[in-house]
């Protein structure tokens, strides 16, 4: 059944994208929900030549890593990776080279471990001739993403396999959905580089002094994002803008904002932005602005004008498009 034969050479490839959370972050976790989308322009590619070597070449040149498998570096998340999907496929071997190259900013809460998980996983599962459908693929990129952090949500994972927006609650199987209308994001990268470790225990610090007053913000960010998903699902993707204000105002009053990331924001509203808010944990790292499509080159411009280090322009897409897969 395998597609791997002795003397011969046989290429795959695969890709996965990077995400963001479009609303709910801090919140989450503290059991309110969040949803995250994927950005399919921002992308990892996987490309495996399977030969009749008995050892796979591994890698990684934008980390400038390099390894032979098996038995790969001792815990490497990837390592572990490897065989646990051979494993699953039922594969007995596998050698050649693995290359991986990401377009995604390490480190900067657009889920770059995650894809580089997912899209070996898929390379892996073509090889093997067995397409895993994405609960599996999500379900093995996991295994290496509590190698890498701990003990991860899982939403990466999740809306990263699936390509789809994820609404997900700490604790609950995360739960992907989609928008009946498909919506245009310009990201941008303030260049300032936050530990979420870091700012997420000085809520904690911050909450354990007033719990009244961050439990409220908290309840209403919760607000939000079920107007956000409810907005989403019945396609008033303008009233969505404002949600994002307002969880950015949240944001602010949680103490998790930075300056530069109020005048990226303010400069993709005033280029015509419906709304934007910082995503992921603060103090720096990504703004999202959720955008009417002809609008999407001229926030990006105003981003790059206020200092932002990198941008991104990404569709969602939505049940009612007919868009081909192609990105912007
Ligand atoms: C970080 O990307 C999102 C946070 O909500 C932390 C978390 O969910 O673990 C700030």
């Amino acid at each position: 059944m395998y597609n791997i034969h002795a003397m011969k050479e046989y290429t795959y490839t695969s890709s996965a994208a990077a995400k963001v959370i479009l609303c709910g972050e801090h919140a989450v976790v503290y059991g309110y929900p969040a949803i995250a989308v994927p950005v399919s322009g921002v992308r990892v590619h996987a490309t495996l030549i399977c030969t009749s070597s008995p050892i796979l070449r591994v890698r990684l040149p934008d980390l400038g890593e390099e390894w032979d498998w098996p038995p790969g570096p001792s815990g490497h998340p990837l390592a572990l990776l490897i065989g646990e999907t051979l494993t699953y496929l039922g594969l007995p071997h596998l050698g050649g080279r693995l290359t991986l190259r990401s377009d995604i900013p390490v480190g900067g809460g657009m889920g770059s471990s995650a894809a580089v998980a997912v899209a070996v996983v898929r390379v892996l599962a073509q090889a093997a001739g067995h397409p895993l459908p994405p609960e599996d693929v999500s379900a093995l990129a996991y295994k290496a993403e509590v190698l890498w952090h701990g003990t991860p949500s899982g939403i990466d994972n999740t809306v990263i396999a699936h390509e789809r927006p994820v609404w997900f609650i700490k604790g609950q199987p995360p739960h992907p959905f989609t928008p009946a209308r498909g919506f245009t994001l310009v990201i941008g990268d303030s260049g300032i580089s936050a530990s979420t470790r870091d700012v997420v225990l000085a809520v904690r610090r911050q909450w354990e002094q007033d719990q009244e007053r961050y439990n409220r913000i908290f309840q209403e960010i919760g607000r939000v994002v079920h107007a956000v998903r409810a907005a989403l699902e019945a396609g008033d993707i303008e009233q969505v803008g404002p949600l994002l204000d307002e969880n950015q105002r949240l944001l602010e009053e949680m103490g998790v904002s930075h300056p530069v990331l109020e005048s990226l924001i303010n400069a993709a509203r005033r280029a015509g932005a419906w709304g934007a808010k910082l995503a992921g944990a603060g103090w720096g790292g990504n703004v999202i602005a959720l955008v009417p499509p002809e609008r999407a080159t001229s926030v990006e411009d105003a981003l790059r004008a206020a200092g932002a280090t990198r941008t991104f322009i990404t569709r969602v897409q939505g049940a009612s498009d007919h868009e081909s897969r192609e990105y912007p």
